[in-house]
């Protein structure tokens, strides 16, 4: 068999790993292959490098539509938010939600918490009273010890904010953690973080090690890792909109009055809080929004995810995130979610788009982009379950879809125009839309 495997391929330059792919997994042309891969590379060489720079391996750009949804008032300022993401209607339904509650006085947010997680997963085989009689002494050299690292963070107003000493010994033998709060201020943190943790692994074993209390058996303490914790249920934002349920106004042609669609809404919702398959599906419009925000802000959905969906399960059941009620006349849509981001470091501030989406929301601090991130979850979960429970939810996707079904079969300014209107009142599908296609260009 044809063996692939490859020895000192990330020392290649950008066009022979082109090349190398092109000859053992695509059998073309590799000068074609090279071609169509340097298509996608930035004009500018130095700008090129800076993406180069990003991950490793790198033969081309992918490249992903940046949108704008605005009209979002949120705690009385105005933004235009930007977005990320392939899927269509996503950035038209956000926007679209926002300018709905616009005038009835927009989102308002409440940061109830920033603080991260890390955790120093160690075994000591020893007694347990030792080490946690050992633990306050302990405590303090963990902290004295990283002040080099910890300084520039305090000038910012953050650092660490506590150290606890966890027994795991009923679930895993010897098994112990140093549970670490922190207070990251605008960074996300991350490496801060570990930095801290990876220096309070070394502290606890010569803490340990050079104790007298110890017995040599007990001195057999062992740093299994040290990292942070993408769980972060103490970092959370709460977005809100309101208003009296007559001021909903009405929905599907005249059809639906504002107190029926207030009764479907809420009941759409509350099955989100019953059921974890309507959940899932009900959250993942959530992320819809929350994912390309992060993405254009150079931040890690892949944490926000995450976090997100453990939060979600954490009464034990997996639920919705947001939560829609009716008191008194007045309906209040809202969602808590936890949201670790940063606002400076990262990619946010190396990726040339990124940046430019911190200055289209006037540069915010980390606590105005969970509110704004919150805010634009809500949103979207505002706009599906709106369209879920009025018109269905085909209607708008369909009509998105149809642009991407035209341009697949390269569609002209003209038939796309004709398409559109054909299709307003009808089923679109790919099949249909391939016919019609077919048929206007054989006439
Ligand atoms: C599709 O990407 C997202 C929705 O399925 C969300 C929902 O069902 O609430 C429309």
């Amino acid at each position: 068999m044809d063996k692939k495997k490859v020895s000192g391929f990330s020392k290649l330059n950008k066009t022979d790993k082109i090349k190398w792919v092109a000859h053992n997994f695509l059998y073309s042309n590799p000068i074609d292959v090279v071609k169509d891969f340097a298509g996608y590379w930035h004009d500018n060489i130095e700008e090129q490098k800076i993406f180069d720079g990003f991950s490793e391996n790198t033969i081309s750009n992918f490249h992903m539509p940046f949108g704008v949804a605005p009209n979002f008032l949120i705690d009385g300022k105005d933004y235009a938010i930007p977005m990320v993401t392939e899927e269509s209607s996503v950035v038209a339904a956000a926007a679209n939600a926002a300018k709905f509650w616009y005038d009835k006085g927009g989102f308002t947010t409440t940061i109830n918490n920033s603080v991260k997680i890390g955790q120093v997963h160690f075994t000591y085989p020893g007694s347990k009273e030792k080490l946690q009689k050992f633990f306050p002494e302990l405590k303090y050299k963990l902290i004295d010890g990283v002040e080099n690292i910890t300084a520039n963070m305090e000038k910012r107003g953050g650092g660490i904010l506590d150290i606890e000493l966890l027994d795991f010994t009923a679930k895993e033998k010897d098994l112990y953690q140093l549970k670490c709060s922190f207070e990251t201020v605008d960074s996300m943190g991350a490496n801060f973080i570990n930095s801290c943790l990876e220096e309070f692994g070394n502290i606890l074993v010569d803490g340990i090690q050079l104790n007298t209390a110890f017995s040599l058996e007990e001195k057999d303490v062992k740093v299994i890792m040290c990292i942070l914790s993408n769980l972060t249920p103490d970092c959370t934002v709460t977005a809100k909109v309101s208003c009296p349920v007559k001021e909903l106004g009405f929905f599907q042609n005249g059809l639906m009055s504002p107190q029926q669609f207030a009764d479907k809404f809420t009941q759409a919702v509350r099955i989100a809080e019953v059921d974890p398959y309507r959940a899932t599906t009900h959250n993942k419009g959530i992320m819809n929004g929350i994912d390309a925000v992060i993405i254009a802000t150079g931040n890690d959905f892949r944490a926000v995810e995450a976090c997100a969906h453990a939060y979600a399960a954490k009464d034990g059941e997996y639920k919705s995130l947001s939560h829609a009620e009716v008191v008194d006349g007045i309906f209040t849509f809202s969602i808590t979610v936890p949201l670790a981001l940063g606002t400076v470091g990262g990619l946010t501030g190396l990726h040339p788009l990124a940046k430019k989406s911190m200055e289209i929301m006037g540069e915010p601090t980390a606590h105005q982009l969970m509110s704004i991130v919150a805010c634009v979850g809500l949103a979207q979960n505002f706009g599906a379950v709106r369209a879920l429970t009025t018109s269905g939810i085909q209607a708008g996707h369909m009509k998105m879809h149809l642009n991407n079904i035209l341009s697949q079969f390269h569609a002209t300014e003209m038939e796309i125009e004709k398409a559109v209107a054909y299709f307003k009142d009808k089923v679109i599908s790919v099949s249909l839309v391939r016919a019609f296609v077919t048929e206007m260009r054989a006439v």
